[in-house]
C-alpha cells in the first residue's frame, strides 16, 4: 500500500465482513474467502478503506469462528491460506486494507493444545497454559469459584479426572492462562505469520479480558477493586509488546480493541502510542437517539481520546448487537446493554428507525476520526426479529436455556441481487440454502435493486464515502459544536467550512446559513430540516 503522511487507520471507514454472511463462493450456503474476492469490486465502488473479517481460522463453529482450533489455518469452510493470500493481495490492488480478527482470550477445546492439556493431566506443564483448577467442596464437584460464562451457566466445566477448566465463553472455548509465557510467544508468532501474509492489522477479540487475577476470588468478594477478570492493568503489558512488534512492519499495521470498559477513561488506556491505535467507541453504540445523550458521548470520548492522542472510532452496529435500524426505531431504550438481553420490549418502527439510521449515517461519517461499517448496515436492513426457534444457531439460545434468542437476527446473509432468496448470496444453483433463512421481502434491499436509486441507503452511503474521501475537513481533527441550536438539535464545524446538523428533536429546524448543502439524509424544504434528518452544508 502507498504510503501516506497522516497514519491511514486515524480516519478509516472500516467496513465489517461478516464472513459467514457476506458472500458464498462455493454454494453450501455458507459465506467464504472466494465471495469475499468476488465482491471487492462492490467495495471499492462503496468506497470504504478496509475491511475487517471476522474469524476464518479452522473452528468447530461452536461460536461461529470464536472457537479457534489452529490460528495459522483457514477453516475449510472459508477457503485455504492461499485464498487469503490472494484476497489481500486483490484487496491492496483495489486499495482496500485486511484486517483479521484475532482470538488471544481463548482457544477451541480442540485445539492441539487442549487436546494436550486434556492429556497430559492434573499438574502437567500442559495444563498451565490454560485455567485448570481443583473444584470445590469435600470431592471437588463445585466450580472453583462463582464466576459466570458470558452466554450463560457456570464458567467452569469439569473433566474426567475431576480437574476443572475455566471459559469465559462457552465450554467450547477455554480461556489461554496469560500468565504463561508460551502463550505471549505463541500469540506473537501468529500475529508475525499473518503480518508476512500482508494484513494490514487486526481486531482484537475480547481484548479487556486476557489476564486474570491469579488467585481467581469469587466476584461475591470483590469490594471496588479491579475486577478479576475485565480490563486489569496488566493487559497493556500484552498490547505494548505487540505494538513493538507490529512497528516492525512496513506500512502503518494497526490494532483495534474490542474492549468493554466502565469509563471513556479506561477505554484510553488501551490506545496509546505505546499501546494499541484504536479501540472501537461501544458507549457510542449504546446511546440512544437522544441529542443530549449523544453530545455528551461524543464530547466525553473526544475528550478522553485526546488527551492520549488517539482517535475515536464510531460504530453503531456489529454482529454482537441488534441492528440499528431496530434500535432506532423503538421508543428510547434507556439502560439498552449489548450482550445483555436480546428479548425487545416493543416492536420497531422500521420506518423510523430506517429515517434515523439515514441520519445517524451522516452524523458518524462526520465527527473525526475512524467510523465502522457493518455489512447491510449500507442495505437499511434491519434485525430479522422473527427467526424460527428451530433455526437459531448462536450459542446464546442453548446456553441462555431458550431465554434469549441471542444474536442470529444481525447475521442473516446479505441480499445481492434477485427476487427470492438466496438474493444472489449463493449462486442460484447451490447445492445448500443461505445457513440462516432470508426474509421474503427483502426484494427492494438488494445491492442491484438500490443501485442507482438516489433515494435508497445504498447511494446515501455511497455519496457519503465519496464526499468524506473529497473534503479536506472530514477524518482525523477536531469539531465545534454550534450552540445557538434548540435543544434536540445538533449541529457543528469542522475545518475548511463544513457544517454538519442533526435534527433530533420533534419540531423542523431552520438551517443555519451556509454556501451549498451537500447531502441530506432526505428531502429539504424552505431551508427546513425535518426531525430524524440530517445535513452536510458547507459555508
Ligand atoms: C467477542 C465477539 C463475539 C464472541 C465473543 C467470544 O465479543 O465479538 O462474537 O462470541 O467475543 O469470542
Amino acid at each position: 500500500m502507498p504510503p501516506t503522511t497522516t497514519p491511514w487507520w486515524r480516519s478509516a471507514v472500516i467496513y465489517q465482513v461478516y464472513i459467514r454472511s457476506f458472500a458464498d463462493g462455493n454454494g453450501d450456503g455458507v459465506g467464504d474467502i472466494a465471495g469475499i474476492r468476488s465482491r471487492l469490486p462492490y467495495l471499492k465502488s462503496l468506497g470504504v478503506d478496509a475491511l475487517w473479517i471476522n474469524p476464518w481460522y479452522t473452528s468447530p463453529q461452536a461460536d461461529h469462528g470464536y472457537d479457534v482450533a489452529d490460528y495459522r489455518e483457514i477453516d475449510p469452510l472459508f477457503g485455504t491460506v492461499a485464498e487469503a493470500e490472494q484476497l489481500i493481495e486483490e484487496a491492496h490492488a483495489h486499495g482496500i486494507r485486511i484486517i483479521p480478527d484475532i482470538v488471544p482470550n481463548h482457544s477451541s477445546d480442540q485445539a492441539a493444545w487442549f487436546q494436550q492439556a486434556l492429556t497430559a493431566g492434573p499438574g502437567s506443564p500442559e495444563r498451565e497454559r490454560y485455567v485448570f483448577r481443583a473444584g470445590r467442596g469435600p470431592d471437588g464437584s463445585l466450580p472453583p469459584n462463582d464466576w459466570d460464562s458470558r452466554f450463560g451457566g457456570p464458567a467452569w466445566t469439569r473433566v474426567p479426572d475431576g480437574e476443572w477448566y475455566l471459559h469465559l465463553f462457552t465450554p467450547q472455548q477455554p480461556d489461554l492462562n496469560w500468565q504463561h509465557p508460551e502463550v505471549h510467544a505463541e500469540f506473537e508468532s501468529v500475529l508475525r505469520f499473518w503480518f508476512d501474509r500482508g494484513v494490514d492489522g487486526f481486531r482484537i477479540d475480547v481484548a479487556h479480558g486476557l489476564v486474570k487475577d491469579p488467585e481467581l476470588p469469587d466476584l461475591a468478594d470483590r469490594d471496588g477493586g479491579a475486577h478479576p477478570f475485565w480490563d486489569r492493568d496488566e493487559v497493556h503489558e500484552i498490547y505494548r509488546s505487540w505494538r513493538k512488534l507490529a512497528d516492525e512492519y512496513p506500512g502503518d499495521r494497526s490494532f483495534v480493541a474490542e474492549a468493554w470498559t466502565d469509563t471513556p477513561e479506561r477505554l484510553a488506556a488501551y490506545v496509546r502510542e505505546d499501546g494499541l491505535h484504536t479501540a472501537f467507541n461501544f458507549d457510542f453504540l449504546m446511546t440512544d437517539w437522544d441529542a443530549k445523550d449523544l453530545r455528551a458521548v461524543i464530547d466525553d470520548t473526544l475528550a478522553m481520546l485526546g488527551t492520549v492522542g488517539a482517535p475515536a472510532t464510531w460504530v453503531m452496529s456489529n454482529h454482537d448487537v441488534m441492528r440499528h435500524a431496530s434500535r432506532y426505531g423503538r421508543r428510547a431504550a434507556k439502560k439498552w446493554l449489548a450482550n445483555e438481553s436480546y428479548v425487545p420490549a416493543s416492536p420497531a418502527d422500521l420506518e423510523l428507525g430506517t429515517r434515523r439510521a439515514r441520519a445517524a449515517a451522516l452524523l458518524t461519517l462526520a465527527l473525526p476520526g475512524g467510523a465502522y461499517v457493518y455489512q447491510g448496515e449500507e442495505l437499511g436492513l434491519p434485525e430479522i426479529e422473527d427467526l424460527p426457534e428451530a433455526v437459531l444457531q448462536d450459542p446464546v439460545w442453548e446456553r441462555s436455556g431458550h431465554t434469549e434468542r441471542g444474536r442470529d437476527g444481525c447475521r442473516v446473509p446479505i441480499p445481492w441481487s434477485g427476487t427470492t432468496t438466496p438474493y444472489g448470496f449463493s449462486a442460484a444453483d447451490a447445492t445448500a440454502s443461505p445457513w440462516l433463512p432470508q426474509p421474503a421481502d427483502w426484494a427492494p434491499r438488494t445491492v442491484a435493486a438500490q443501485t442507482g436509486d438516489p433515494a435508497s441507503m445504498l447511494e446515501l452511503y455511497r455519496t457519503a464515502l465519496r464526499i468524506r474521501r473529497e473534503h479536506p475537513a472530514l477524518g482525523d481533527g477536531t469539531l465545534t459544536w454550534l450552540d445557538d441550536t434548540p435543544a434536540g438539535v445538533l449541529a457543528f464545524r469542522r475545518e475548511p467550512g463544513f457544517i454538519c446538523v442533526v435534527n433530533l428533536s420533534t419540531e423542523p429546524y431552520q438551517l443555519p446559513a451556509h454556501a451549498s448543502i451537500l447531502l441530506t439524509s432526505g428531502p429539504v424544504e424552505d431551508n427546513r430540516l425535518a426531525p430524524d434528518q440530517a445535513v452536510w452544508l458547507t459555508v
